[in-house]
């Protein structure tokens, strides 16, 4: 068994934390990783706070163990994706851990769910930005290197973010980027993390709410299929993602630094279900195929990173969470202990 202060001070049995995906980390996905151990995170992406209530409690129906709740801090094309009811509704349903990411949120939003008893984290790119969270009150840091999949604020890799952060921060720091197996959360471990974060590995499980066909490039393509772009975002525009390639990136590559005008007339690429709501995907739509969408994928945002190219196979997500810890454990003690002697 691998103890961390993460395993200490979240009652988990492994360090294993599932990246908050917006569309893709719904219940199934949040359970399955908590029931397994590790610390499931909830990613409400543009829900509204009723949704996010029903989303909670839905989880709560799948397991007793701790779960987190993900929020972006960013005003997109969808409005504020989070609002301070947000926040109350983890407070009302009493949520262990509140991760931001992109923006720092409000100090009040820290102090009121600190004070309520959840632990905030946040997802941080660079060390100033960490080191700013921290002097707010925040509790652990997610440090996020560049070769994440999704949005991206990656100052530099994780072999070197890691260790800058781990070095100068005094709250435990949870490793996310390229972290697909055990020989990689025995690096990061080695690197001073407390914990890994992991997104790109779990689009490819059974519980992810990913369509098929998303699934199935993640699993097809290599490591140089990945690319950081900011092509996508009619909804978000300007924001850099590492994404898989496909047609539309490829055509937009060595232009991608912004976010293409929308063309006129209108150009949609496919649909999929927001809520209740039909939503017809504008060209360069930076929302992620769910099993309903349908279009053409050579045109849609299929967000992942280099770790794709370590991903072989679509699993359950309890199995994924068991063979990375014990993979981790083999390479600690026969690997890295052995080199000792
Ligand atoms: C499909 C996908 C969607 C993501 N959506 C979010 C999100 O909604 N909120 C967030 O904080 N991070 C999001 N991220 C970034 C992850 O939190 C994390 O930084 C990343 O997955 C870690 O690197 P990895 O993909 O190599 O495991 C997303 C990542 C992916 C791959």
């Amino acid at each position: 068994m691998i103890h961390t202060r993460l395993t200490g001070e979240y009652d988990l049995t492994v360090p294993f934390v599932s990246a908050g995906m917006a569309f893709l980390s719904l219940p199934p996905l949040v359970a399955a990783v908590s029931n397994a151990g590790g610390l499931g995170m909830l990613a409400p992406g543009p829900e509204p706070p009723m949704a996010l209530k029903q989303l909670i409690q839905a989880t709560r129906q799948l397991t007793i163990r701790p779960f987190g709740v993900d929020f972006i801090v960013e005003t997109t094309g969808f409005g504020p994706l989070t609002v301070e009811q947000h926040v109350e509704v983890c407070i009302e349903e009493r949520v262990p851990v509140v991760v931001f990411f992109w923006h720092l949120p409000p100090v009040s939003w820290i102090q009121r769910l600190k004070s309520s008893g959840t632990k905030v984290w946040l997802q941080a790119g660079s060390l100033e930005r960490a080191q700013e969270a921290v002097a707010a009150g925040i509790d652990a840091i997610v440090a996020q290197g560049s070769e994440a999949g999704g949005h991206n604020q990656g100052a530099a890799g994780l072999f070197t973010l890691l260790p800058v952060m781990t070095g100068k921060l005094s709250v435990p720091v949870i490793a996310a980027g390229g972290i697909a197996d055990g020989r990689g959360v025995a690096a990061a471990l080695a690197l001073g993390a407390e914990g890994v974060w992991v997104g790109t590995r779990l689009i490819a499980s059974q519980e992810a709410n990913a369509h098929q066909e998303y699934k199935r490039r993640v699993v097809a393509v290599r490591e140089s299929d990945i690319a950081r772009t900011c092509i996508f975002g009619p909804e978000w525009p300007d924001a850099p993602m590492r994404v898989i390639r496909n047609r539309v990136v490829n055509e937009w590559t060595g232009r991608d630094t912004k976010t293409p005008p929308q063309p006129d007339p209108p150009e949609f690429i496919g649909t999929m279900r927001l809520g209740d709501q039909e939503y017809r995907m504008p060209k360069f739509a930076a929302v992620l195929p769910t099993p309903e969408t349908t279009g053409d994928f050579e045109e849609m945002c299929l967000a992942a990173g280099e770790s794709a190219g370590l991903v072989h196979e679509i699993k359950p997500a309890a199995q994924i969470v068991t063979e990375m810890m014990t993979e981790a454990e083999r390479v600690i003690a026969d690997r890295l202990v052995a080199l000792l002697s």
